[in-house]
């Protein structure tokens, strides 16, 4: 497999979104081959489980770290590894990290959730775009999702800085302008390229 599987993470309202999309764009421009994909997939389970998102309650926390765990599978399948075979580079909006940590935040034991994600391909690099989640709550300013509360995305944010400290996620200042998050995004990923692709 020639390509490279980078993973962007972070609070809902952290800009990850946005970071992935610029950073793919920023990528290409400087003649990468990259492409973004996100989770939950445009798949069938990703799609079922971004409408019950929005649902008034979340669905028994066991459930739904084994529906992101089998839409994952299939965003594998279909979308990453292909991509990688044709020698892309593929930034993920979200990947296992977000199962750790959301579903981590609804007291699920870790490394079952790890269990459940063991057969999903590593991630080359993940990067953490960290901004607090007081932050976060004060910038979403449309409708929230069952995920975005300040106790949850304080869990959720406590369990991120884990990994964080485990030396899986590298963490980038998402305090700062649009301009220079995508700057820091983008160093990180080329200085790693240039690690991978001499
Ligand atoms: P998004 O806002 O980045 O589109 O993600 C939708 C929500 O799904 C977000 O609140 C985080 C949540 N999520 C999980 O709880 N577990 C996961 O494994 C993934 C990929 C997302």
């Amino acid at each position: 497999m020639k390509g490279v599987f980078i993973c962007i993470e972070g609070l809902d309202g952290s800009g990850k979104s946005t970071q992935a999309k610029l950073l793919t764009k920023k990528l290409c421009k400087a003649g990468y081959p990259a492409v973004f994909t996100a989770e939950p997939s445009q798949g069938k389970i990703g799609k079922f489980i971004r409408k019950r998102l929005f649902e008034q309650e979340r669905l028994p926390p066991t459930v739904e770290a084994l529906l992101f765990a089998a839409d994952r599978i299939e965003h594998v399948q279909t979308i990453i590894i292909p991509a990688l075979e044709e020698g892309k580079i593929v930034i993920s909006d979200r990947y296992v990290h977000s199962s750790f940590t959301y579903q981590g935040s609804a007291g699920l034991d870790l490394s079952w959730i790890e269990a459940i994600n063991a057969n999903a391909k590593t991630p080359d690099l993940s990067l953490f775009i960290d901004v607090t989640p007081e932050v976060v709550l004060e910038r979403l300013k449309r409708k929230k999702s069952v995920m975005e509360n300040l106790p949850n995305q304080l869990r959720v944010y406590e369990i991120y800085q884990k990994y964080v400290t485990r030396g899986e996620l590298r963490r980038v200042n998402g305090a700062k302008g649009k301009n220079e998050v995508l700057d820091a995004l983008y160093a990180e990923v080329v200085c790693f390229l240039k690690t991978v692709k001499p």
